[in-house]
């Protein structure tokens, strides 16, 4: 089939070349030029494992090309996706629709034979209707049909996420749509995913209702660590030993500073938004967006009080910036709320990550960018761990404690043993573990 991706993002460049290599023939399209260029010389405006390979050979393929011009690519298109950004409206938290309404009246305006034009972009109940309102009132003699195909991918997974989903969901109310959709998907059915068929506004709201409920067991997960720490307890152990109950599972169960990234805020927004106007308020993902946003806040205190109960004038070594491993998108990573936090307490911050530093200078104007995390430590008062890069570890514990002014390490994310790095002479703070700041004071 021929396909347009309208936005070369994460999901569009990911979800574009994963279609070519089904042997679909895309065109991704981008507004922005200095993106477009970059791919055009097999550059890889992300960071994303094997997506370079992908595109490369997708590329040499003649199955995948990228331009800014939407028209051509649309006109030639049987399916057209948008996947451009739906970042939170400023001051009320609902989704900001007008990429994707921009979008549409383009997409509009070159609509040529029968097409399909899918929202891949996360999007409230009711874009669908309104994209096919734009659509008709621009081009009252375009032949198409709006569906909704919402995007399940997972950015450092999202190749692998996207070629093996646990289910796809298509949402449509013209059956017409069914046909092209499911010819799209074919390639995997030899995996036989699951493939939801429903209606648009359902398909819409799955997607809101996946991400509110993620962010739910990470909240609720986070909430008992900071039992455990109170009463003594080992948040690993309690998520393993729910975790095991099927009912439950194991997934989404790591405790930590806090949920970040480009979904899980802005869709948790968006959704308690959408069901106020709807009344039917959703308390929970209210209670979980409120918590979370206290949390990271919280966790600058965790280091305060690691440092003896005061930061100021303190160097602070932080190793990972980007909101989660293999990834270097940096949208409401904990570490935009904890760094500025600690920065105000009047810490000096030094940082390092392996891939998102480019993407986090301009955010973290007063951080210093160390080489790696060994110079990073360097003089510190405290290494404070944000994201868990598999690089980070295996970290050369020895060494770390050479380079650091006092041996103080705050673990968000529980990668190392509470017992060995206290066996290796470090105060050591963690989530939710025995390690926790008033046991640790008092065994000191
Ligand atoms: N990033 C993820 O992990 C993820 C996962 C699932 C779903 N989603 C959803 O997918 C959507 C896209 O997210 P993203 O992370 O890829 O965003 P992104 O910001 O990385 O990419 C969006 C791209 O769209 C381009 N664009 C905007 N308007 C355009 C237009 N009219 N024509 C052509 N290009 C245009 C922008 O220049 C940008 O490059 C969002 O709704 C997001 O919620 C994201």
């Amino acid at each position: 089939m021929r396909v347009a991706m309208i936005g070369s993002g994460y999901v569009g460049l990911v979800s574009g070349a994963c279609f070519a290599d089904f042997g679909h023939v895309v065109t991704c399209v981008d507004k922005n030029p200095e993106r477009v260029t970059a791919l055009k010389r097999g550059e890889i405006p992300i960071y994303e494992p094997g997506l370079e390979e992908l595109v490369a050979t997708n590329v040499r393929a003649n199955r995948l090309s990228f331009t800014t011009e939407l028209a051509p690519a649309v006109a030639d298109a049987e399916a057209v996706f948008i996947a451009v950004g739906t970042p939170s409206r400023r001051g009320d938290g609902h989704a900001d629709l007008t990429f994707v309404h921009e979008a549409a009246r383009e997409i509009a305006m070159a609509l040529n034979g029968f097409t399909v034009v899918v929202t891949k972009s996360t999007v409230p109940v009711g874009t669908g209707d309104e994209v096919e309102r734009i659509i008709r009132e621009a081009r009252p003699d375009a032949d198409f049909a709006v569906a909704s195909n919402p995007e399940f991918l997972r950015e450092g997974a999202a190749i692998s996420d996207f070629k093996r989903p646990d289910r796809i969901v298509i949402g449509f109310d013209d059956p017409r749509a069914k046909e092209p959709m499911e010819e799209l998907y074919r390639p995997l059915y030899l995996n036989q995913p699951p493939i939801l068929f429903t209606a648009r506004r359902t398909s819409e709201l799955i997607k809101y209702a996946a991400n509110a409920f993620l962010a739910t067991k990470i909240t609720f997960i986070n909430e008992v660590a900071d039992l455990c720490e109170k009463v003594g307890a080992d948040v690993q152990d309690v998520a393993r030993g729910i975790g095991l109950d099927n009912r439950i599972g194991s997934k989404f169960l790591h405790a930590g500073p806090g949920y970040g990234g480009s979904c899980f805020p802005k869709d948790t927004q968006a959704l308690i938004r959408t069901a106020q106007e709807a009344g039917a308020p959703m308390r929970i993902v209210e209670s979980v967006a409120a918590a979370n946003e206290v949390r990271k806040r919280r966790m600058a205190e965790k280091v305060m009080e690691a440092c003896g109960g005061s930061v100021t004038g303190k160097t602070i070594a932080v190793l990972g910036l980007a909101f989660k491993p293999n990834t270097d998108d940096m949208r409401e990573a904990p570490s935009l709320t904890i760094i500025p936090v600690l920065e105000s307490l009047g810490a000096r911050v030094r940082a390092f990550d392996p891939e998102a530093m480019a993407q986090a200078r301009p955010l973290l104007g007063d951080v210093e960018f160390c080489e790696d995390p060994y110079a990073c430590a360097k003089g510190a008062d405290a290494l404070v761990i944000l994201t868990e890069w598999d690089a980070f570890r295996a970290l050369d514990m020895a060494r770390i404690k050479q380079e650091l002014r006092e041996p103080v390490v705050v673990d968000m994310r529980n990668i190392y043993r509470p017992a060995d790095m206290r066996k290796r002479g470090f105060r050591y703070v963690s989530i939710g573990r025995r390690s926790s700041v008033r046991s640790l004071w008092l065994l000191c």
